[in-house]
C-alpha cells in the first residue's frame, strides 16, 4: 500500500488543479537548451487534462532571490511546453489573475520572484492555494525545498503526488527502503567532505558501498597509500578511517580502487596510463578507475540485486577518463536488461555521465534530481514529500 497519495486517489472532473513542476530547465540566450524536464511532466499534465481538470501549473527558475529577474521569467516556456502538448494551449498569466477553465493549462510567473517562495510565507501559500482547488506536486527534484509552493499550499489544499513524482518515490522505494538484497551502491564525484552523510547513511543500508571518483583517493589516502599529485581531502583523512570503521561494524564492505589510469594533469588527449594504486608516479595525478577495478566492480555487481549510483568513476568529462565510468555503467544496463539487477542512479553530475556512456535509458530508474536524490540518499525526510504522506492530511474521499 502506497503512504501518499496519487491521482487515483482524487476526483480530477471539473476541478482547478494547481500544478508545481520542476520547470528549472537550463537555458540559453533566451531558449531552452534541454527540454527532459518538461518532457518528464507531460504525461501528468495530460493525464489530468483528460480528466477534465484545468492547470495552474507552477515552477521556479533559477534563483532570484524574490527579485524580478527579466531572463528567468517563465513567459518564453508557455510556447515550448505548448510544443509538447498536442490540443491544448499553454496562457501565461504573469500576475496569475487569469481562472483557468477546465480544459485549460495557466502558467504562472517564476515562483521565485515573490520572496514569500522561499520564505514558505503564509499569505504567499494562501494566494496560490486560492487558484485551485487541489494541489499536485511532480517536482521531487524541489522536494528539499521547504517553499510555499511545495510546503505551505500542500497543507491548505487536499494534496497528492504527480506521475512523475509517483515513478520517483516508487523507484527509490525500491532502491534503498525495500530493496531486493544484495544491495550496491556507487559512490563518486570529487570530495567526500560534501557526500560525509550519504556514506554515512548507505553504509548502513547496502552491502557494498562501491567507492570511485576522486573522493576515492581520501579514503586510499586514509589506507596509507601515496596518492602523489591527485585531489585529495588530506584533511579528511580521519573521517574516512571513521567510516571504513563503522562500514565494518555495519556490515558493508567498502571497495576501493586498486589500479588507476594516471596522468600528469587533466585535459582531452594528455599521456594516460595505468599503474597500481600502490605504483602512483609523484608527478601524476588519479584520473580514473582502472580496467582492474572495473572487472571487479562489474563481477560484484553480478552477485547484487540492486544498485544505488551517484556520482561518476572518473574524470568522465574528459576522454580517456570516462573509461572506468562507461564500462560499468555499460554492465549494469545489461544486468538490468536481462533483469538481473534493479539500478537507480541521479545527481546533477551522474546523469551526465550516464548520458554520456549512452546509457540514459537502460537503468531502471534514473533521477533528473540533483539535491534532492542527495538528501533522499542521506535518509533525510524531504519537506516536499512529508506533506503528501497521507498520516499528515484528510483529503476528502473520492466521489
Ligand atoms: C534543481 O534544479 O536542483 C531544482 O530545480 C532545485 O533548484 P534549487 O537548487 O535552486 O532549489
Ligand atoms: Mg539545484
Amino acid at each position: 500500500m502506497r503512504s501518499f497519495r496519487t491521482l487515483d486517489d482524487i476526483d480530477l472532473a471539473g476541478k482547478r488543479v494547481l500544478l508545481r513542476v520542476d520547470m528549472n530547465v537550463p537555458m540559453r540566450g533566451g531558449s531552452v537548451a534541454d527540454t527532459t524536464r518538461i518532457e518528464k511532466i507531460i504525461p501528468t499534465i495530460t493525464e489530468i487534462i483528460a480528466k477534465g481538470a484545468g492547470i495552474v501549473l507552477a515552477s521556479h527558475l533559477g534563483r532570484p532571490k524574490g527579485q524580478v529577474v527579466n531572463e528567468l521569467s517563465l513567459a518564453p516556456l508557455a510556447n515550448v511546453l505548448g510544443s509538447f502538448l498536442k490540443d491544448t494551449d499553454v496562457i501565461f498569466s504573469a500576475d496569475g489573475a487569469h481562472l483557468v477553465n477546465p480544459g485549460e493549462v495557466v502558467l504562472l510567473e517564476n515562483l521565485r520572484f515573490n520572496p514569500g517562495e522561499e520564505g514558505n510565507d503564509s499569505e504567499f501559500s494562501k494566494s496560490l492555494s486560492q487558484k485551485a482547488d487541489i494541489y499536485i506536486n511532480d517536482a521531487f527534484s524541489c522536494a528539499h525545498r521547504a517553499h510555499g509552493s511545495i510546503d505551505g499550499v500542500a497543507r491548505l489544499l487536499p494534496a497528492a503526488a504527480g506521475r512523475l513524482m509517483q515513478q520517483e518515490l516508487e523507484a527509490l522505494n525500491n532502491a534503498l527502503e525495500n530493496p531486493s538484497q544484495p544491495v550496491a551502491a556507487i559512490v563518486g564525484g570529487n570530495k567526500i567532505s560534501t557526500k560525509l552523510s550519504v556514506l554515512e547513511n548507505l553504509i548502513t543500508k547496502v552491502r557494498h558501498l562501491i567507492v570511485g571518483g576522486a573522493m576515492a583517493n581520501t579514503f586510499l589516502f586514509a589506507n596509507g597509500i601515496a596518492v602523489a599529485q591527485s585531489l585529495c581531502e588530506r584533511g579528511m583523512a580521519d573521517t574516512a578511517r571513521g567510516i571504513i570503521d563503522k562500514a565494518k561494524d555495519a556490515g558493508c564492505t567498502i571497495h576501493l580502487p586498486f589500479d588507476a589510469i594516471v596522468a600528469a594533469g587533466l585535459e582531452d588527449g594528455v599521456a594516460a596510463r595505468t599503474v597500481l594504486i600502490n605504483e602512483i608516479p609523484a608527478d601524476k595525478m588519479i584520473l580514473d578507475v582502472g580496467p582492474k577495478t572495473v572487472a571487479q566492480i562489474i563481477s560484484l555487481l553480478k552477485t547484487c540485486k540492486t544498485l544505488v549510483w551517484n556520482g561518476p568513476l572518473g574524470a568522465f568529462e574528459f576522454k580517456p577518463f570516462d573509461s572506468g565510468t562507461n564500462a560499468v555503467a555499460q554492465a549494469t544496463a545489461e544486468f538490468t536488461k536481462e533483469g538481473m539487477l534493479l539500478s537507480v542512479a541521479g545527481g546533477g553530475d551522474t546523469m551526465f555521465a550516464l548520458d554520456n556512456a549512452g546509457v540514459a535509458h537502460s537503468f531502471s530508474y534514473i533521477s533528473s534530481a540533483g539535491g534532492a536524490f542527495l538528501e533522499w540518499l542521506e535518509g533525510r525526510t524531504l519537506p516536499g514529500i512529508a506533506v503528501l504522506m497521507k498520516e499528515n492530511q484528510a483529503l476528502p474521499k473520492k466521489t
